[in-house]
C-alpha cells in the first residue's frame, strides 16, 4: 500500500472495507480490509491496512467511531473516466444507428445539434446528461458540446458543483449543478458542405473560442475545463486548425477531436489535405498532437501513426459501441498498447449508443473477442485490462492522472462504492465471492442500481439531492 501519508489536513471521512484499482504495475490490485481517509479538501489522505488503525487515528486526530465500514458484497473502486460524449448528442441515444458514419452526420447529428441555440433545450439536455452518466458512475467526462458558445458555457456550469440561482428574463430557476468534474468544447467547423446552416466562419469559430475559454476560465470552477475541439479535419479548412492549434498552445489547454474512424472519412482527409501524409500528420502539421491530446476511435491508423502519437504523448479514446453501431471498425487495442500509446475509453453518445461506461467495457472486451475469433493467436484483452483502461487510462489519456484515475495518496478521492447485492439490482449472488469475481461480476452484469454512492473530490454527488 502507498505509505506516504499526509498528516497535516483535518480528515473529513474515512472508510474501511475492500478497495480496488489500477496502478501502472498492476491492472488490477485490490486491497483487504483497507482504510481510506479523505481530507476536507477532498484528497485521498492514507489508505493503510486496517491493522494500523490505532496509530492512524492518533496519526490524522479521527476517532474510530467516525469510520464508516464497508459490507462484505461491497468494494471501493477509482470513478470510471469517459474520454469521449457528446453532451449534444443524449436526445437521440439509442436511435438512427442505421448509417455510416458520414451520412450518420449529415442525417441525424448537424440538425440536431443546430438546435442548441435555443438554451432552453440545451438546459433540458444537457442536465439530463451529466446527471445520468453522474449515476452510471462517471466521474469525469470529456464532452464535446455543439458550435453555440453560450449553451457550451452552460454545460459546463451543469457539470460542476454547487447550486445557483439565475434569473432568467422572465422567470427565477435553478439550475442543479451536479459537481461532475468534465472538460468541455466548443465545437469548431468552418467546413459543412451538407448542413450549410450548421456551420461558423473562420473568423467566429475563433472568436468564439477565444470567448469561450476566456469565460469558463472565469467562472473558476474547480474540477472544469475548456478543451480546444476542432470537430474533426474534415469539418475544418487548414486555416481554421492553424488557429486551434495556436490558441491551445498558448494557453496550455487540452485539445479533442476525432481521427481514422471510418475508410471512407480516411479517403476523404487524403482529398482535402494532399499535401499531408496521413490523417495523423495533417493534426500534426497544426500542432493539434501535444501531450494534452485526445482523439476518438482511431481505428485504422497505421503503425507509424501510432508512433507519431506516442511521439508527442497525444492518447486515443477507444470507442467500441461507437465502431459497432455505425459500422466504423475495430480498434486493435493491443497494438495500441505495444506501441505505449496512451488510451482510455469513451462512450461517444450517440455514435454509441449507451452513455454507460459500464457498456463500454462490456463493449471493449467484445471488441477484443471479435479479432481473437478472426485471429485466434490474438489475446483477448482480460476483464483487469479493461478495467484500468477504463478507469487509470483514461485519467493519463486526459493527462489528468495527477489528480485521479486511482486511490494513491494525494491524488482527489474520485470513487464509486458498489453494492453488488443491492436490493432490487441485476446480480443475484448465491455464494460469498472473492473481491476480484465481485468486481468481474459488477462489470459484466452491474448497472447503475448497483453504484450507491458516487464521490468527486471528495464530495458525495450521488445519491442525488435536488
Ligand atoms: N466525427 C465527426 N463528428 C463526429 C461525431 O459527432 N460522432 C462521431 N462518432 N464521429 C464524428
Ligand atoms: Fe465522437
Amino acid at each position: 500500500m502507498a505509505n506516504s501519508d499526509r498528516a497535516d489536513t483535518a480528515i473529513a471521512f474515512v472508510y474501511r472495507g475492500t478497495f480496488v484499482h489500477s496502478t501502472q504495475q498492476t491492472a488490477l490490485q485490490i486491497l483487504k480490509d483497507a482504510l481510506l481517509g479523505v481530507d476536507a479538501q477532498g484528497k485521498i489522505a492514507f489508505i493503510r491496512e486496517g491493522k494500523e488503525l490505532e496509530k492512524l487515528s492518533q496519526t490524522f486526530g479521527f476517532k474510530t467511531s467516525d469510520i464508516t465500514q464497508l459490507a462484505q458484497h461491497e468494494f471501493f473502486m477509482p470513478g470510471l473516466v469517459d474520454t469521449h460524449i457528446h453532451a449534444s448528442q443524449y436526445s437521440y441515444a439509442g436511435t438512427a444507428l442505421d448509417m455510416p458514419l458520414l451520412q450518420w452526420l449529415n442525417a441525424y447529428t448537424f440538425p440536431v445539434e443546430s438546435c442548441f441555440k435555443d438554451l432552453e433545450f440545451a438546459r433540458k439536455v444537457y442536465t439530463q446528461i451529466v446527471r445520468r452518466t453522474l449515476r452510471n458512475g462517471t466521474t469525469t467526462a470529456c464532452y464535446f458540446a455543439t458550435i453555440h458558445t453560450e449553451a457550451s458555457l452552460l454545460l459546463g456550469q451543469i457539470a460542476r458543483p454547487f447550486k445557483d440561482t439565475q434569473v432568467t428574463l422572465r422567470r427565477l430557476f435553478i439550475i442543479y449543478d451536479f459537481g461532475q468534474r468534465a472538460l468541455v468544447g466548443k465545437v469548431c467547423m468552418d467546413r459543412n458542405d451538407c448542413v450549410k446552416h450548421y456551420k461558423e466562419t473562420l473568423q467566429d469559430s475563433q472568436d468564439e473560442t477565444c470567448r469561450f475559454i476566456k469565460e469558463l476560465l472565469e467562472k473558476k470552477y474547480p474540477l472544469v475545463k475548456p478543451v480546444v475541439t476542432p470537430r474533426f479535419a474534415p469539418s475544418c479548412t487548414g486555416a481554421l486548425l492553424e488557429q486551434l492549434g495556436e490558441i491551445a498552445k498558448n494557453n496550455n489547454l487540452h485539445i479533442q477531436s476525432h481521427i481514422s474512424e471510418t475508410h471512407e472519412e480516411v479517403k476523404l482527409v487524403k482529398e482535402l489535405f494532399p499535401e499531408s501524409e496521413s490523417y495523423t500528420d495533417v493534426y500534426r502539421k497544426h500542432n493539434l498532437l501535444t501531450d494534452k491530446t485526445v482523439m476518438a476511435h482511431g481505428c485504422h491508423l497505421s503503425d507509424e501513426e501510432l508512433a507519431l502519437f506516442r511521439e508527442t504523448g497525444a492518447s486515443l479514446s477507444h470507442c467500441p459501441n461507437s465502431n459497432f453501431s455505425l459500422c466504423s471498425g475495430v480498434l486493435n487495442v493491443r497494438n495500441v498498447l505495444k506501441h505505449k500509446v496512451k488510451l482510455g475509453l469513451g462512450t461517444d453518445v450517440a455514435g454509441g449508443y449507451s452513455a454507460s461506461m459500464l457498456d463500454a467495457v462490456r463493449r471493449a472486451l467484445d471488441a477484443s473477442k471479435v479479432l481473437t475469433i478472426q485471429d485466434p493467436k490474438y489475446k483477448t484483452l482480460s476483464f483487469e485490462e479493461v478495467f484500468r483502461i477504463a478507469t487509470l487510462g483514461g485519467s493519463q489519456a486526459l493527462s489528468l492522472d495527477d489528480q485521479t484515475g486511482n486511490f494513491e495518496v494525494g491524488k482527489d478521492f474520485d470513487a464509486l462504492r458498489i453494492n453488488v447485492a443491492a436490493e432490487g439490482g441485476p446480480i443475484d449472488l448465491i455464494q460469498d465471492e472473492e473481491p476480484k469475481i465481485l468486481l468481474e461480476k459488477f462489470l459484466n452484469l452491474g448497472d447503475d442500481r448497483n453504484i450507491v454512492e458516487v464521490f468527486v473530490a471528495g464530495r458525495r454527488v450521488v445519491p442525488i439531492t435536488e
